[in-house]
């Protein structure tokens, strides 16, 4: 018997942001699967298998010609629908039954969405709702890193923000976060993880974000979403102006946005960033907040590819569970819960 994958299938998974795909392929492995994703001349995105039908050379290698793509090995022309236009011989009629697979492909929030699983179910209506990611009001940018670690335990890591004391002491962390309660909850297909701290000296930069000396009430609330997305709702408002963990809108506020696309068992790639409801129309401060959080969040890389190449050298040993963890850990069993719902054997495994 195979082991289960621990990722979830029959879902959309961020390939790429928008700005990273030109006509030009970005050859990107999602989910065990190569791939890769180009432009047509219309803007569009195509997300096709890396591995030409003939020798299986990376098409990413190969050469645009209109909408299609040519193999840099024997020079089959495949179109944007992964259909043979042209063979290798210029006299041989193409084969239309030399094909290579292509994926669902749909643009949202600033992302490159594909659909891994069975094409005829892809609904963009089933793409996670970032919002804050393309509402009015407000602004989202930020990056990539391809992470050396089970996407899980950047999951773990967002769903726990109690590492910003430790592994961030430099920038957001702040000792009022080991002392506030945790809320956990979980709703449908999604699991909170809040923070309140009311009446707290703000950290440097939300002090500068608020714009104003004083104490403020800072919130945290973690929001994990299937099949592997985190936003992270943080801010400070003005202690006395009646912001409440439920009720929040006073102050600055922005929404950290965590999308984790497997790659293999051991490698995700990591779309970070913030959308924010402050300064929106200020792209000098954009650009530097972008700069600082990848700062930030090269340092949970640096942490978690060292805890994962820990885990592989202790195989006797096990991941403990403490108060800290109940988010990634109700996160976690959403996922196998999911996975294990969406098997196709799953009628005879319950008979
Ligand atoms: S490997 Fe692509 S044409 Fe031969
Ligand atoms: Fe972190």
């Amino acid at each position: 018997m195979t082991a289960m994958a621990t990722w979830l299938t029959n879902t959309w998974y961020v390939a790429a942001w928008d700005a990273e795909v030109f006509s030009t392929p970005l050859a990107r492995t999602i989910c065990g699967i190569p791939m890769m994703v180009y432009r047509k001349l219309d803007g569009t995105v195509v997300a096709m298998r890396d591995a030409c039908p003939h020798r299986l050379l990376p098409l990413s290698m190969g050469l645009r010609e209109g909408d299609s793509i040519r193999c840099k090995y024997h020079g089959l022309k495949l179109g944007p629908d992964g259909v043979a236009e042209e063979m290798p011989l210029t006299g041989e009629a193409p084969n239309r039954g030399i094909c290579v697979e292509t994926y669902a492909v749909h643009e949202r929030h600033r992302m490159v969405w594909v659909w891994v699983g069975d094409k005829a179910a892809a609904n963009p209506d089933l793409i996670p709702d970032l919002w804050p990611c393309s509402s009015e009001g407000w602004t989202f940018d930020g990056g990539y890193y391809h992470v050396e670690c089970d996407y899980l335990l950047m999951i773990d890591n967002l769903m726990d923000l109690t590492h910003e004391t430790y592994v961030h002491a430099g920038s957001i962390g702040q000792p009022e976060i080991l002392e506030a309660p945790l809320e956990c909850r979980t709703e449908g297909e999604r699991v909170y993880l809040s923070r309140w701290m009311p009446g707290i000296d703000a950290p440097p930069f939300w002090r500068s974000a608020l714009g104003r000396e004083g104490l403020v009430d800072r919130w945290q609330i973690c929001e994990f979403l299937l099949p592997s997305v985190v936003m992270i709702d943080v801010g400070v408002a003005q202690t006395g102006a009646g912001a409440t963990i439920d009720s929040h809108d006073q102050g600055v506020r922005g929404m950290v946005v965590d999308c984790m696309t497997p790659e293999s068992e051991g490698t995700h790639h990591y779309f970070w960033g913030m959308a924010r409801n402050f300064r929106t129309d200020d792209p000098g401060f954009t650009a530097r907040f972008k700069a600082q959080q990848g700062g930030v969040f090269a340092e949970d890389k640096a942490l978690l590819e060292a805890q994962q190449k820990s885990i592989a050298a202790n195989p006797d040993l096990k991941l403990a569970g403490y108060s800290i963890d109940q988010g990634g850990v109700r996160a976690r069993q959403m996922i196998a819960r999911a996975i294990r719902a969406r098997l196709p054997d799953r009628q005879e495994q319950t008979a």
